[in-house]
């Protein structure tokens, strides 16, 4: 078999055999195929597209290019979720501890923030002690001690998504529906968990722009996901506006317990019982009203919370810091952005805040970059909100004084001002299953 055939056949829209998409992804994880014929590859996929059952194969070449992760001790329990990634989103640190107090086992790989996204293991790791490196046995034990294991990426998981993401996001073929489906796919196929929530975003603050698009993506991976054996749904969520208040790793934990212990009843509290209720109704095979109730009872009645110090606890974390939050990091200055304004604020672009806070040094221009725990943005007002000249929209945590003017500049950008408020927006546009 020759890999220009297989690029010349794709060229020409025929479908490819099992065979070689196998060959494909094998020599390209291998090093024999080089970079160049994966490009013209994914470009011709591009253009092309590919069948489900195309796309079914691809997805699981890839998830078995390297490591999996066998939970079958744990039987339908285990619950895995993804975030197509977004400014502010904390579920995470919501949803696990809600999910294994009502009996699922929440055994994840978070990945970490690049550009104005963040990452669930940044996020974790701002808790002092906070182990995001386990060996697999510790991965299991601590899972099956505590119903929760979240760890950063493994270096054997998926190998061929690692290349090839790297070589997608150089080669402008990223927004392909297989190709993102199969990235996304394989690594939560890899890591093993037999029910899959996908969280959808679609915005100004996310990868897929409009909900149509996100929408077919989101049909597209339930579909796979199921195809390769696992019950998968997707929430399609908006991210035109960061989700909550608080953007930055230690202040993103600060409000995800505010949320766990039924302190906050906003948009980023309705995304987490949401995606919760569909975890639970997965594993107990339940209708997800009736999961529902059962996750704003975990919630009202503290379980989710003492679930939530157990997990932290048991990965090596000072769960303290979550019955004081104060004890997080914080940072040492603390800037008021000012209005100049009196209006309606009609909406806070999320790519915009996202990349002021990783101007303040809560994200990674790129993946070398360190970032700072304690770094972030609080916003005290939100779209609908009046706000007259004088009032402070936002606060901008930082340890680095030389940063605050570029960071209020891209804030300045963001908040935009009517004179009338903003029609409302669906929060969660669509639950596919
Ligand atoms: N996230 C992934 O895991 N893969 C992609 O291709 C894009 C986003």
């Amino acid at each position: 078999m020759r890999m220009s055939d297989i690029i010349q056949k794709k060229r020409d829209g025929l479908p490819l055999s099992d065979r070689e998409i196998k060959f494909f992804i094998d020599g390209y994880t291998s090093g024999e195929i080089p970079d160049y014929q994966a490009s013209a590859l994914c470009m011709a996929i591009y253009f092309r597209g590919m069948s489900d059952a195309e796309t079914v194969t691809l997805t699981k070449c890839m998830a078995n290019s390297g490591d999996t992760l066998d939970l079958s001790r744990f039987g339908d329990l285990t619950s895995d979720k993804h975030s197509t990634g977004g400014v502010g989103d904390k579920t995470t640190l919501v949803v696990a501890p809600i999910v294994a107090s009502l009996g699922g086992y929440v055994t994840k790989m978070s990945g970490r923030g690049l550009g104005h996204t963040g990452g669930t293991a940044d996020k974790l790791e701002s808790i002092p002690g906070y182990r995001l490196s386990l060996s697999e046995d510790e991965f299991i034990k601590t899972a099956e001690k505590t119903g929760i294991a979240v760890i950063s990426q493994t270096g054997n998981l998926t190998p061929a998504d690692k290349k090839l993401y790297a070589l997608r996001d150089v080669t402008a073929t990223i927004e392909s529906i297989p190709l993102l489906t199969s990235s996304i796919m394989s690594k939560k196929l890899a890591a093993g968990a037999k029910n899959i929530v996908l969280d959808v975003k679609y915005g100004s603050g996310a990868f897929m722009k409009t909900a149509e698009d996100a929408g077919i993506l989101a049909e597209t991976m339930v579909k796979i996901g199921k195809s390769c054996g696992r019950n998968v749904t997707a929430v399609l969520t908006n991210m035109d506006i960061p989700l909550g208040s608080n953007i930055g790793n230690a202040l993103e934990v600060k409000e995800a317990v505010r949320v766990i212990q039924g302190k906050q009843n906003d948009e980023l509290s309705e995304v987490c019982f949401t995606l919760a209720a569909e975890m639970v109704s997965q594993v107990r095979k339940i209708p997800s009203e009736e999961a529902r109730t059962l996750v704003t009872d975990s919630v009202s009645n503290g379980s989710a919370f003492e679930k939530m110090k157990e997990w932290i606890a048991a990965q090596g974390g000072d769960a303290n810091c979550l019955s004081n939050t104060d004890l997080l990091p914080s940072a040492p200055l603390k800037h008021p952005v000012i209005s100049d304004k009196t209006n309606y604020i009609t909406g806070t672009d999320a790519q915009l805040i996202g990349h002021a806070a990783m101007i303040l040094g809560a994200g990674r221009a790129s993946k070398e970059d360190v970032i700072d725990p304690s770094a972030g943005i609080v916003m005290n007002k939100k779209p609908g909100d009046f706000v007259k000249e004088g009032d402070i929209i936002c606060t901008l945590h930082t340890s680095s004084p030389e940063n605050i003017p570029a960071a209020e500049a891209e804030i300045r950008k963001a908040v935009i001002f009517g004179d009338k408020p903003p029609e409302p927006r669906p929060l969660i546009y669509k639950i596919i299953k």
